[in-house]
């Protein structure tokens, strides 16, 4: 039952309201002393022309009390609505149980495609921490469309092209070889990245030199296109292993890369739109009358610029996806950038262009500061992945050393933890790495919720067989009511995070979850209760929480063990 819909139905019954606005303005009180539903009067005063306390009040007296509901009190200018534990309880539980894994599901999406451009780190340079927020806020963000009926569609658009790789080319050539790279993969990559910025300092020429590299490979040069095409595979390889360890999977790895040949009908285009102006040699779209910096489209060497590739992949995956939306992650330092490729892609005629969204992020530190590749100071993400294994691997070994298949779930709780640390909070605000205390199995932690859904998973093996049905009405206690509260508002939540592309919401809402449902162990005695009625129908409330952790957990990209 939509709890909050029925009730609005029976308040439209007696006020002027549509049951949609009476819906959107109850409000759950944050005491529940106070109710478990509150309807502010304000709105419905404003229509009858007469004092919210008074309506209250009349609407208390004139309402059809909907079975659901025990008691209606008013407060003021507020209705407040007490549920009958045992009708709630019971519908929430039976609701829970009957969906399962489907419990919170729902067809918002209608199939339409959402296009979802996340984690695109750039070829040459490690993975490091500063992409996993893009990764998994994206990968999140991709689970909760994909369980409201959207058709999700991931895209690693990679940093293959560039010139950076004209500098990468440069100092290849100058400072390191085949072998070396074979064999240090990436981190020789770095190496010599590092080095090219520390002698451009020095020696100025060897920018123009990197700068002749990257045109060349614009231009198809079968050397440079060797070169770039090595540094691509190596760089391949250590990504994959990293999105292995996490996880995530993408539909498309089409990179900057992918739009070489696709650009120049784009530059087109624009030429003929008449939005293109020349600046010093250089082709721009002015964005003066937006208060914006005008977008570099072509430079005065010709090359093509970041925007350039962002403008033309925009328009392809609309031709190709017909997206209802379009996703970019990345860090709030491209806030601009995206606003101006935006604002082109409009200038173009393009209505769609409202579609884009950039979903921005802060940064992520560490204790002592930021992270950067040309200084050389990266920490490497799957360095960070195997220290958060370990020290689950010595947490479990000091918990549950029996634990079979210790390995396995040292990595999915300790990758867990970092997933769910970066995933803790609003997006735009940044991510402190600290290691202890997000692996910790106490607290606000990933760790916390898995360990709380193993416990869950734990009662029920050892309850043996369970009856079909349960009498729900032998629960009458807070802890149990709190832990129901939660599930009812569970779907609502999904939607939000999705409206929001915030993921915190979901990892918020099973962490309250979780808690409510450790206070509900506590205070009731499960196993080793004497009433076996009442011991089923406190087991339904385990099952119950153990699908809607393992459903929460899902839809943030964290593994949910069953024993830890
Ligand atoms: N490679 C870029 C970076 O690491 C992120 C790309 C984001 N996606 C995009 N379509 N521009 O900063």
């Amino acid at each position: 039952m939509d709890f909050k819909q029925e009730l609005g139905k029976s308040l439209a019954a007696c006020l002027p309201l549509s049951v949609e606005d009476i819906v959107s303005a109850i409000e759950t009180p944050p005491d529940p002393a106070m109710g478990d539903y509150a309807f502010p009067c304000f709105k419905a005063a404003k229509a009858l022309k007469k004092a919210p306390p008074l309506i209250a009040k009349d609407v208390e007296a004139a309402i059809e009390k909907p079975d659901f509901i025990r008691e209606i009190r008013c407060a003021g200018p507020y209705l407040n609505f007490f549920v009958d534990r045992n009708v709630y309880m019971g519908d929430i539980l039976a609701d829970v149980l009957e969906k399962g894994e489907n419990f919170g599901r729902s067809d918002l999406g209608g199939g339409r495609n959402i296009v979802i451009d996340y984690s695109s780190p750039n070829i040459a340079k490690p993975f490091h921490v500063g992409h996993l927020r893009s990764t998994v806020i994206g990968n999140a963000l991709y689970k909760i469309y994909e369980f409201l009926g959207y058709n999700s569609i991931g895209i690693n658009h990679l940093g293959d092209w560039g010139t950076q790789f004209g500098k990468l080319i440069t100092a290849y050539k100058m400072w390191s070889s085949e072998e070396a790279v074979k064999e240090k993969g990436i981190s020789e990559l770095t190496r010599i990245y590092v080095k090219f910025h520390e002698e451009a300092e020095k020696d100025p020429a060897l920018d123009d030199e990197a700068r002749g590299f990257f045109v060349k490979m614009e231009r198809d040069d079968p050397e440079a296109i060797a070169l770039w095409k090595k540094f691509y595979d190596i760089s391949m390889v250590e990504f994959n292993r990293v999105y292995d360890m996490l996880g995530v999977k993408f539909d498309y790895f089409t990179g900057e890369s992918f739009y070489n040949k696709k650009m120049a009908a784009i530059v087109d285009e624009l030429e003929e739109k008449g939005l293109l102006k020349e600046d010093k040699g250089a082709k721009i779209v002015d964005l003066e009358a937006e208060k914006m910096p005008p977008c570099l489209i072509i430079r005065s060497d010709g090359g093509t610029l970041y925007a350039t590739r962002d403008i033309t992949a925009a328009i392809y995956r609309k031709n190709t996806y017909d997206f209802a939306k379009a996703l970019y992650l990345t860090a709030m330092d491209q806030s601009l950038h995206f606003a101006q490729v935006f604002k082109v892609i409009e200038k173009m005629g393009y209505d769609w262009a409202k579609d884009l969204y950039h979903v921005p992020f802060g940064l992520v530190s560490l204790k002592d500061g930021k992270l950067s590749t040309r200084t050389g100071r990266v920490v490497l993400m799957e360095d960070l992945l195997n220290t958060a294994t370990a020290k689950t691997l010595a947490i479990i070994e000091e918990k549950n050393p029996s634990l079979e298949n210790k390995e396995q779930v040292a990595k999915d709780v300790g990758i867990g933890a970092v997933i769910f640390n970066d995933l803790y909070n609003n997006r735009i605000k940044d991510v402190v790495f600290d290691m202890d205390k997000m692996t910790s199995f106490e607290g606000e932690t990933g760790p916390y919720v898995q360990y709380t859904h193993a416990r869950c998973a734990s009662l029920i093996s050892k309850a043996g067989d369970l009856p079909e049905t349960f009498d729900y009405s032998l629960l009458d206690d807070e802890a149990s009511l709190a832990v129901c509260r939660l599930f009812e508002t569970f779907p609502d939540k999904i939607r939000d995070a999705a409206a929001k592309n915030e993921p915190y919401i979901v990892s918020r809402h099973i962490m309250a979850i979780a808690q409510a449902f450790n206070k509900f162990y506590h205070d009731n005695p499960v196993l080793s209760c004497e009433d076996e009625n009442l011991r089923n129908a406190r087991l339904a409330v385990v099952m119950a929480t153990r699908i809607v952790l393992a459903t929460g957990l899902g839809l943030l990209g964290i593994k949910a063990p069953e024993r830890m």
